[in-house]
């Protein structure tokens, strides 16, 4: 193999540094019309009173679309359910007078001018019926209900509990965190003659939108088109389609016209989240570190007319070895916006609390909180008592600590200093998924040498315009600037919603057996050349390199694919296939990493700065350091910035988000972050898929608020538990 496992440059890199990759608001139209939302200042209750005349006495505007004159939408839930909707009855924008949450679009205007639609927004008159609500999750935890609970706890863990010769249990807390990524969600939709659409979307998943635009307004899956060539980040936040795109698609249709919608930046806080979570775990141990018993209830915020739920807890009875364990899901329903997925949503939050309270476990023990881990290590998934198909987490621990320098960590608190600052050493563990979803692919191979592979999946900035080049080259045995990769758009073939970390494996797969049927079709063009040196050789005898179709025995029996197409007459061959691997159900399927970071504490000010960062992850082999390793990094400032920054603060006198901007919602910036080294433990794998590929787009970020958090008690011995951990909550 040539591509994979190199630090091949991004495919689209070009494109992107220079501009000519477009986003969703930037495709135009003739004739385009823009769109602006009007949202409303209530959280609960109804509208009573919607007058436009003022917008619509503006010189350029259009219409104004509300409930009461917008577009024939589906009366049911049902054309609403998306890909990846919870279970309940989907939000339906400007569907009637109900408010549900503070911020929802209750009108779009649409002018000849995006200023115009802007300002005439601004004159729309709303009165509401306000009813009481409720968006407080401190507020509503006797509320709370279970989503969630093994089939079988694992043992007696209650009279483990109160048996143990050491306990740990503490509740910690994690708050709103909103996705922020650079590109606003924006909607450009095409009126084509007959009433054909177009929609540019910014979105993880085009066949799951142009599924739902045509369940809503009834329209046929030839009459839609969904594309999203590129997608300025995403996190999650883009795997439900969002509701600009319903209202572009009904400005679009009253007006049969070209329509652009780009939400504001404040509106974005009106979109999903990632849900406030209280977390509270209790471990029982031995002396000597080994473990008896393992509980985890989380207790998350959840809409009133959807139940958004992850797995916070089962990860605590998984990881590491403990006879008896119990984990549950709790949600509280509030009067807001359906909290969605986040960048290893679940993990992220009820990770952070295990390994919080492992390092407080570990203190409890005088044990180094590297050497607990070791003594409480799982070969087999502890909730399926399943081994895995490859498991390096000892390595990560090893690999990480000694880049880092662990061994040098004096266990006490306050220890360690660097002139006016407290030094703190933490590390945490990490584990996701190695998740594969069936995906189509379809490859073009012409007779000069190209090939056009294709999918429908979406590239979030993960880099898969790239992987798919390189796994479609060495496929195929073809340069890489000989391979064309085609995404993000609906009419492409099949694909999930670009997430999970299921992308790469998945689509990897996918080429491969494509490729497959590539090379049969060659090798039996080349056969029936006369005189063919590969005659009587099987399709599994060849390989396809540089360009030839080579006998696996002896490279010297080769036909050139240039040759056996044109002696077959054949210009190009086109293959397409639906792939999907078939998983036994004998192995657990997972991602590890040992996070380790050093912080920085002003003892006066309580400061705190991430000075170093080591994340040593195990996720089977790497298709491409380089996007694989930015992934990573990108998932550690993140974690800099769940531990120490981010936080949506919403005034519950009003239920609407105070910060709902990037000046006052903080995230990590350039002076935040400081020395980030990733390190990709060997990890072969012949089991999880054929290339041995699980996926990095989550693994990064789990386990990074704990290891800060772990850092900052190892700095200060000061343990907060309720993030972010600001200043006031070290010097108070
Ligand atoms: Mo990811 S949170 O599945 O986009």
């Amino acid at each position: 193999m040539t591509y994979i496992g190199t630090p091949t440059p991004r495919v689209d890199g070009r494109a992107k540094v220079t501009g000519s990759a477009q986003y969703a608001g930037e495709f135009t139209a003739p004739d385009l019309v823009y769109g602006s939302v009007v949202t409303s200042t209530i959280a609960k209750g109804r509208i009573a009173r919607i007058d436009a005349s003022q917008a619509l006495a503006v010189e350029g505007v259009l219409d104004v679309l509300t409930h009461e004159n917008r577009p024939k939408m589906a009366s049911g839930d049902k054309g609403y359910n998306d890909e990846v909707a919870p279970t309940g009855s989907p939000f339906r924008p400007l569907f009637d007078d109900k408010i549900k949450f503070n911020g929802q679009p209750i009108a779009l205007v649409l002018a000849e001018e995006w200023e115009i639609s802007r300002f005439a927004a601004t004159l729309v008159q709303v009165d509401y019926d306000a009813e009481t609500h409720s968006t407080d999750l401190h507020t509503r935890i006797d509320k709370a209900y279970m989503v969630e609970k093994p089939d079988k706890p694992r043992g007696n863990a209650a009279k483990a509990h109160a048996a143990a010769a050491v306990r740990h249990e503490a509740e910690y807390y994690i708050p709103i965190e909103h996705h922020n990524p650079m590109e606003l969600f924006a909607s450009t939709v095409t009126w084509n003659d007959g009433g054909k659409l177009t929609v540019f979307d910014k979105t993880q998943g085009v066949q799951n939108v142009q599924r739902y635009i045509c369940g809503i307004f009834g329209l046929k899956p030839d009459d839609v088109r969904v594309m999203s060539p590129f997608v300025g980040g995403a996190f999650g936040s883009g795997l439900r389609p969002q509701y600009q795109v319903v209202l572009a698609v009904q400005g679009a249709l009253q007006l049969k016209r070209a329509v652009r919608l780009v939400l504001t930046r404040d509106q974005m806080y009106g979109l999903g989240y990632r849900p406030a979570t209280i977390e509270r775990v209790a471990i029982a141990a031995r002396n000597d570190g080994t473990l008896d018993a393992i509980t985890h209830e989380a207790i998350a915020m959840t809409s009133q007319y959807e139940e958004f739920s992850r797995n916070d807890t089962s990860w605590s009875a998984l990881l590491y070895k403990s006879a008896n364990a119990k984990y549950e899901h709790k949600l509280a329903r509030l009067d807001v916006p359906t909290p969605s997925d986040m960048r290893a949503p679940g993990a992220a939050t009820g990770v952070y609390a295990l390994e919080c309270a492992m390092d407080e476990l570990a203190v409890a023990l005088k044990l180094d909180p590297v050497e607990l881990r070791l003594r409480c290590y799982s070969d087999r998934d502890q909730n399926n008592d399943l081994p895995y198909t490859s498991k390096q987490l000892k390595e990560c621990y090893r690999k990480g600590a000694e880049a880092f320098g662990w061994a040098k960590r004096t266990p006490e608190p306050r220890s360690m200093r660097d002139g006016t600052d407290l030094v703190g050493w933490g590390m945490a563990t990490g584990v996701w998924e190695a998740l594969q979803m069936p995906m189509g692919n379809r490859i073009v191979l012409t007779a000069n040498g190209h090939a056009e592979v294709s999918c429908a999946t979406s590239d979030i900035g993960t880099g898969t315009y790239t992987i798919m080049a390189q796994v479609a080259s060495d496929a195929l045995g073809l340069p890489i600037d000989n391979v064309t990769v085609k995404l993000g758009d609906s009419s492409l073939p099949h694909s999930q919603v670009e997430g999970g970390s299921w992308t790469a494996a998945s689509v990897a797969y996918a080429i491969t057996t494509t490729a497959d049927e590539i090379r049969r079709e060659l090798l039996a063009l080349a056969q029936k050349m006369p005189g063919s040196p590969l005659a009587g050789l099987k399709h599994d005898d060849v390989v396809l390199s540089d360009g030839m179709i080579v006998a696996k025995a002896a490279a010297s029996r080769s036909v050139p694919l240039a040759d056996a197409m044109r002696h077959g007459g054949v210009e190009r061959i086109e293959r397409e296939k639906l792939s999907e691997f078939k998983e036994d159900n004998k192995h657990a399927r997972n991602t590890h990493s040992a996070i380790f970071v050093e912080v920085k504490v002003d003892e006066q000010l309580g400061v705190i700065r991430v000075t170093r960062a080591v994340n040593a992850v195990a996720a089977g082999r790497i298709i491409n350091t380089k996007t694989a390793a930015s992934q990573i990094m990108g998932s550690v400032v993140w974690g800099i910035g769940m531990a120490l920054h981010e936080e949506t603060l919403v005034d519950h006198a009003f239920g609407r988000v105070m910060n709902a901007n990037i000046a006052e919602y903080h995230v990590p910036v350039n002076a935040d972050v400081h020395d980030i080294k990733v390190i990709f433990v060997e990890e072969p794998d012949s089991t999880v898929n054929p290339l041995g590929i699980k996926g990095v787009g989550e693994i990064g970020i789990v386990g990074v608020a704990a290891a800060v958090a772990n850092a900052v008690y190892h700095a200060t011995g000061k343990r907060v538990r309720d993030l972010p951990i600001t200043i006031d909550k070290i010097l108070g």
